[in-house]
């Protein structure tokens, strides 16, 4: 796929661009499919989102700062309050009207699992749903959101692969020893998921075990790891222990070369361990992943045939026959 950030369907879908948190402590600037934009939040506490160009002279209101809920822009100070509006210019007598295009263009934005999720033009489909969000048994444990220097395409490829594990995550949970991958059989799964489930035997590193509850030494996990269009991938660990570990990877192109990741935990854990002791392995294994594909230029082919494809790119295959379809709908 030559450029596929500018597809129009790409603008119809959800994409997280920033965790709640971030927005909490002033104004930030973002970059989705090519678009620049700003985000912060007004006094009503509704985070806006709209494009990071004031409507005055074009000085990028991400350079501005939240005063008394109103963004304020750093070059003349017009300011903007919910929904975008323009509710002062600094130079202007009171009476003064504020001209209709001073308002700011707000795109549609919520926040969802700690994280801010835009979209450029109409949803065209719903924010992934993980029911666990309300389900008191599970807590939810958010990150930081990170900036890949890789295509969302591989990563999201990458996210449904199994067959990397031993190679790539050896300071890990990745096992030498086990190199085959059994057959994949997909199947629909929950929430709107496609994908599979497997059973796989991880190394369970002293490391690990806060994350796994268990002490050092081989467990054995069953993994459901499914993708949701265009770029979420959900995997739930289930071990023997009844302990349940979701994590859901989430891929936002900022252009068709770099993106933001992040990923958001539910555990139904007995809560003794700190979120960020918990959440310190998975934060290794993505970082062997990061590594990995910053190694790897450009965009994943999706044209047929361009890629050489064994038995385990079986899930892969099927996301990218997907996305294909969605992104040929327009
Ligand atoms: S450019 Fe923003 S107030 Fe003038
Ligand atoms: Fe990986």
């Amino acid at each position: 796929m030559a450029i596929f950030s500018d597809n129009p369907e790409l603008q119809n879908q959800w994409h997280a661009v920033a965790t709640d948190v971030e927005v909490t402590n002033g104004v930030i600037g973002r970059q989705l499919l090519g678009q620049k934009l700003v985000l912060y939040k007004d006094a009503s506490g509704t985070v806006n989102v709209a494009p990071d160009r004031c409507p005055h002279r074009e000085a990028p209101l991400s350079a501005g700062e939240v005063k008394d809920g109103a963004l304020v822009c750093c070059y003349h100070g017009w300011s903007f309050g919910e929904a975008g509006k323009c509710i002062s210019i600094p130079s202007a007598d009171p009476g003064f009207p504020i001209p209709k295009s001073g308002h700011l263009p707000c795109y549609k934005s919520e926040v969802r699992y700690g994280l801010v999720w835009v979209c450029l033009g109409e949803p065209a489909s719903e924010i992934p749903e993980i029911p666990q969000d309300t389900d008191s048994k599970f807590r939810r444990i958010n990150n930081p959101v990170d900036h890949w220097r890789v295509s969302a395409t591989r990563m999201t490829d990458n996210f449904l692969d199994i067959a990397h594990f031993p190679w790539v995550h050896t300071g890990t949970f990745g096992n030498s020893q086990r190199l085959a991958v059994e057959k994949i059989d997909l199947e629909d799964l929950p929430n709107g998921f496609h994908g599979y489930v497997y059973d796989v035997v991880a190394e369970n590193p002293p490391s690990a075990g806060l994350s796994s509850g268990q002490s050092a030494g081989d467990v054995s996990r069953t993994m459901t790891t499914g993708f949701c269009l265009p770029f979420a991938v959900r995997s739930t660990i289930k071990y023997d222990t009844g302990l349940e570990h979701i994590i859901l990877l989430v891929s936002t192109p900022m252009d068709d070369l770099n993106s933001y990741f992040t990923f958001v935990i539910w555990r139904n854990d007995d809560f003794s361990v700190s979120s960020e002791d918990t959440v310190l392995f998975d934060r290794s294994i993505g970082e062997e992943d990061r590594v990995m594909l910053e190694k790897i230029p450009g965009v994943l082919p999706f044209e047929h045939g361009a890629l050489a494809n064994s038995q385990s790119d079986k899930p892969s295959t099927a996301w990218r026959l997907k996305l294909t379809q969605l992104l040929k709908d327009k």
